[in-house]
């Protein structure tokens, strides 16, 4: 019995899917499909994907042309299941052509020729309006924001627009998009707007582009008080409009495993979380500005593992800051809980180990530096040989996840972040706000 063997996503099933399964059945007598799992996908960077992998099995399996499906999860599992299920044929479409030749070792490699003019894109890209937007900002940050964009469909950029007309000039020329002469320009020719600049500059970029009815994405830290948070959500929530705080982190797959992790019990009862972030800019012209300071810069990083995971209704809290020429390069503070400890460390132009640790009755967990972009961490015990290791792989530096994140919000009409609470934004929004009041020990 000659058995074949061939992968795919298989999302939102189409009839060059069928064909192409069509092909494989016919190259032998006994076909096995490889679904990808959601986890494998999100990993390769495949972000766009809208069916989950039970449905997108089912609709493989309603076919009746496979014999068999099997779930492909991790890198390297190829070579493992030719070799499981004695496999005589690996096939893919031609647009694979080349990338599997290293199987050649293991069976016979065939490229189908791929149906044209369809595909699983096309398909995702009808389903919803494109969303246009347009960059506030024309920096390294905004370049890659642009890049990243293009990893997820529904949304593209139209154009930008900065106060530093230079900087602006250059940034939509090399990268092709429009440069508007304006910021009011922008809002009114898109529907969503990206926002890179200071914390302090936020609250009237912000509220300028929600009265002009665009969704807003905007760097972290949003707000430099609650009042402002308050304000500003409330204006979003009464027009329907998506705003977003870009937080990187919250949308690694290692960090959201970790909360995951620590809410099943595994390290017992969480006692601390010490968090600590520090970088300096190669620029040094960050010292000029003081809200490119410890906690202005880093705020809700700095912060939002301790909220994410002692909550927050903190007793108290103490902030120490060491500020010279009216820039804060170090922040550190501790909030009491009733039962528990967070502290933090943010510093820039200023360096540490910027490691993460939360403390528990069981274990406590590790993830090394820099922890707020991390596809590692590790779960000790007393006894070492006991660690257990996570990866997760994320492509892209998080941005691409918070990107489609976005998208998801504003098409499916959700205003709220399921993965950060008004509440958990409002806190931190609160404490960057002692911050700025100065309510700290200066040292
Ligand atoms: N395929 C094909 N003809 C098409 C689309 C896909 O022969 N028009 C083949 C691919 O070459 C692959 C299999 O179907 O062997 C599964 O492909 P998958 O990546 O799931 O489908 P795409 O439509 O290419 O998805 P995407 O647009 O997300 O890349």
């Amino acid at each position: 019995m000659k058995k074949v063997i061939t992968y795919g996503t298989y999302d939102l099933l189409h009839y060059g899917h069928i064909a192409l399964l069509k092909r494989a059945k016919a190259l032998g007598d006994y076909l096995i499909v490889g679904v990808t799992s959601d986890q494998f996908d999100r990993g390769r960077g495949k972000l766009n994907v809208q069916q989950s992998v039970a449905e997108r099995i089912a609709a493989v399996q309603a076919l009746g042309i496979a014999d068999k499906i099997i779930v492909e999860e991790y890198e390297g599992q190829k070579i493992d299941d030719i070799q499981k299920y004695d496999v005589d044929v690996f096939t893919v479409g031609s647009d694979w052509v080349g990338k599997f030749d290293y199987l050649r070792e293991y069976c016979e490699v065939t490229y189908l020729s791929r149906t044209e003019g369809i595909s699983s894109t096309q398909l995702r890209t009808e389903k919803n309006d494109e969303i246009s937007l347009g960059i506030y900002g024309a920096t390294e940050r905004t370049v890659r924001f642009l890049k990243e964009s293009r990893f997820v469909s529904g949304l593209f950029v139209k154009g930008a627009y900065s106060p530093n007309t230079r900087a602006a000039e250059i940034f939509c020329e090399q990268s092709d998009i429009e440069k508007y002469a304006s910021y009011e320009a922008m809002l009114a020719d898109t529907d969503a707007v990206y926002i890179f600049d200071t914390i302090d500059r936020h609250f009237d970029l912000v509220m300028q582009a929600l009265e002009a009815g665009c969704h807003v994405i905007c760097e972290t830290p949003l707000f430099l008080s609650e009042e402002q948070t308050e304000a500003a959500y409330a204006l979003a929530d009464s027009k329907g409009l998506v705003l977003f705080e870009a937080v990187k982190t919250l949308w690694y797959p290692a960090f959201q495993h970790l909360l995951l992790l620590i809410n099943s019990g595994v390290a017992g009862t969480v006692k601390s979380v010490d968090v600590a972030c520090s970088q300096i800019p190669d620029d040094p012209d960050f010292l000029s500005n003081p809200y490119e300071g410890s906690l202005y810069d880093w705020g809700t990083i700095a912060l939002l593992p301790i909220i994410k995971i002692l909550g927050t209704k903190y007793q108290d809290v103490q902030m120490y800051d060491y500020s010279r020429d009216n820039f804060s390069y170090l922040s550190q503070g501790m909030l009491r809980y009733d039962s528990a400890i967070g502290t933090w460390k943010a510093g820039r132009g200023i360096k540490s180990e910027g490691e993460l640790i939360v403390t528990g009755t069981k274990g406590y967990i590790y993830v090394p530096a820099p922890w707020w972009k991390t596809e590692y961490f590790e779960l000790r015990h007393e006894d070492l040989r006991a660690t257990e290791k996570y990866f997760f792989k994320s492509e892209g530096a998080g941005m691409r996840y918070e990107i489609l994140e976005f998208v998801r919000m504003i098409n499916n009409g959700n205003l709220t972040h399921y993965h950060y609470t008004r509440e958990e934004m409002r806190t931190i929004a609160g404490l960057i706000e002692k911050f700025d009041k100065r309510e700290v020990i200066s040292f």
